[in-house]
């Protein structure tokens, strides 16, 4: 079956909009008006609500009836057999076809709907208006083979795995935005809710995409590494306008929010740095073997080395060889219960990513023939093992966070991740593994929580603060395999596909009692799209 067919069930026209490659414009089913469109515009942190290209579009008959969507398919919306809507260029929409009926568009600036027939041609919709447009079928074809080009890299995987694979695939490539004055293209997160390349996204994206496209994987890493500060701090995000950094840097909807939630880093007294988790090397690491480019990885390893370098210098806050997280954000777990405590936070998922690339850059160093670099990596590797291995809690079992310098009364998945590290002594892969297996903490129905079972703060649909992530899955298997368990480790990652099938596709993150997605959970989001992939092409093999 051809990649576009398995993918057009999945495209509801509200979980998946109708979108192009490389363009903003998103088409949603209106839900007021029957049978009539929405069309928005993904912008930086605006809400689509405030983004609205085309209030309602509706496509009538020659007796002024509106026609019904009859299918949607990647490359064009059908109307009844005849009329269509496609892509026309990335800013651009087109609507013409065979017999006779009427376009009639409500555009935001305007007081009545504007109504084209079709006996002057197609019709072409873009920022500025509606005017006539020229060939409708160019159009037509030029958007079916931008996506036949894009399906034509869908990853080869297990049969069934093939359909949400495919779905996933989409998902990537719709999710392609270009950055002005970047001069690349960003996979985004999410075109519905996160329009802009996030530092630790683009890792995880990276991942995936380097099966079927590794130069668009490369370009990820370029631009999540080519905006690093002169003390070698990674951007949290690189946006249309900028990057963010710092606390300074925050738009001003995400300031309110952490008001509204009563934060005390709302309005900091001084600016905090803003990133995320230091995986980079994890990340570049994988694209070995997948991008031959040395110039490429040359610069690479040295922004990840710089980054590393920054952990230690400027945000080991309270000077103990520990760094800590200034800001929930820099985490990548917003808002886990983690940071109900004071900041700032050493939590035991940041030490074991330090571990892990301090270790990656050894093994970078001596490949390069740096000896002393390689010392000064796994020496520093070693110290921060040691810490960590100071935060284990025997009587709680389990890992513990410390919020300004006080142990946090909080199981997270964060006690879990230490796996990662492929060292941690025995007794702690034993603790570790308990705590997976207890249905009161890890063993949901669908695993594995971000908070376990029986904390207080657990929530099934709260984000962060219960549901299942597939980053934390992925990373969890992979911490299993480099921790002599490779049958969970397989036994996960086949749990984790079967979620994101049974979920319906690549959610934001997951109910771990039902599976499902929670309310808020953005849908066709870019980080499970591509760790889908990932792990089903790693399942295949
Ligand atoms: C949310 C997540 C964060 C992610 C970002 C973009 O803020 O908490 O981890 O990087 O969304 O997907």
């Amino acid at each position: 079956m051809r990649a576009a067919d398995r993918v057009s069930p999945f495209l509801d026209l509200e979980s998946a909009p109708f979108t192009l490659p490389g363009s903003r414009i998103l088409v949603f089913r209106d839900a007021g008006l029957p049978d009539a469109l929405t069309v928005r515009l993904a912008e930086y942190e605006r809400d689509l609500d405030d983004c609205v290209l085309v209030r309602t579009l509706r496509v009538l008959d020659g007796d002024g009836r509106a026609v019904a969507v009859s299918a949607v398919h990647p490359d064009r919306i059908s109307f009844g057999p005849d009329v269509t809507l496609t892509f026309d260029g990335p800013s651009a929409l087109s609507v013409g076809g065979d017999g006779v009926w009427t376009v009639e568009v409500d555009l935001p600036s305007g007081d009545s709907p504007v109504a084209l027939a079709s006996a002057d041609g197609a019709v072409r919709i873009t920022s500025t208006g509606v005017a006539r447009g020229a060939a409708h079928a160019d159009a037509l074809a030029a958007t079916s083979r931008i996506w036949e080009d894009w399906f034509a890299r869908t990853p080869a995987v297990r049969a069934d795995l093939a359909d949400m694979t495919a779905f996933c695939w989409w998902v990537l490539g719709a999710n392609i935005v270009s950055l002005p004055g970047r001069g690349a293209r960003a996979v985004v997160p999410s075109k519905i809710g996160y329009v802009g390349l996030w530092q630790w996204d683009a890792y995880f994206i990276a991942s995936g995409l380097r099966h079927g496209d590794p130069d668009l994987a490369r370009e990820q890493l370029e631009l999540a590494f080519g905006y690093a500060g002169a003390d070698g701090q990674l951007p949290d995000v690189v946006h249309d306008e900028g990057i963010l950094a710092s606390s300074d840097d925050l738009p001003p909807g995400d300031r309110d929010n952490l008001r509204r939630a009563g934060s005390a880093i709302a309005d900091p007294t001084a600016p905090i740095p803003l990133t995320k988790p230091p995986l980079a090397a994890w990340a570049l690491r994988r694209l070995e073997g997948y991008v031959d480019d040395p110039a490429f990885f040359d610069s690479a390893w040295e922004a990840v080395a710089r980054s590393q370098d920054w952990w230690f210098t400027h945000s080991d806050l309270d000077g103990d060889g520990m760094p800590e997280y200034g800001h929930p954000y820099s985490s990548g777990l917003d808002d886990s219960p983690v940071f109900d405590a004071e900041l700032p936070v050493a939590s035991p998922d940041l030490a074991a990513y330090l571990i892990l690339q301090d270790d990656l850059l050894a093994g970078r160093a001596r490949a390069v023939g740096d000896a002393d670099g390689a010392t000064r990596h796994t020496a520093r590797a070693s110290r921060t093992l040691a810490l960590l291995e100071a935060m284990w809690d025997e009587s709680a079992g389990y890992f513990r966070s410390y919020g300004a310098g006080a142990p946090v009364d909080a199981e997270t998945a964060v006690s879990l991740l230490p796996l990662l590290t492929g060292r941690l002594p025995g007794r702690y892969v034993a603790g570790i593994l308990a705590a997976l297996d207890d249905p009161t903490r890890f063993a949901t129905p669908w695993s594995v929580p971000t908070v376990a079972r029986r904390e207080p703060d657990y929530s099934d649909e709260r984000m962060w603060r219960g549901p299942v992530w597939v980053n934390v899955n992925a990373l969890l298997a992979e911490g299993l395999a480099v921790s002599g368990q490779p049958e969970r480790s397989r036994a996960l990652i086949e749990e984790t596909l079967r979620l994101v099938m049974h979920g319906g596709g690549p959610h934001e993150y997951y109910n771990p009692s039902t599976g499902g997605k929670p309310p808020r959970a953005t849908t066709a989001f870019g980080w499970s799209a591509a760790l889908f992939v990932d792990l089903a092409v790693q399942v295949s093999a």
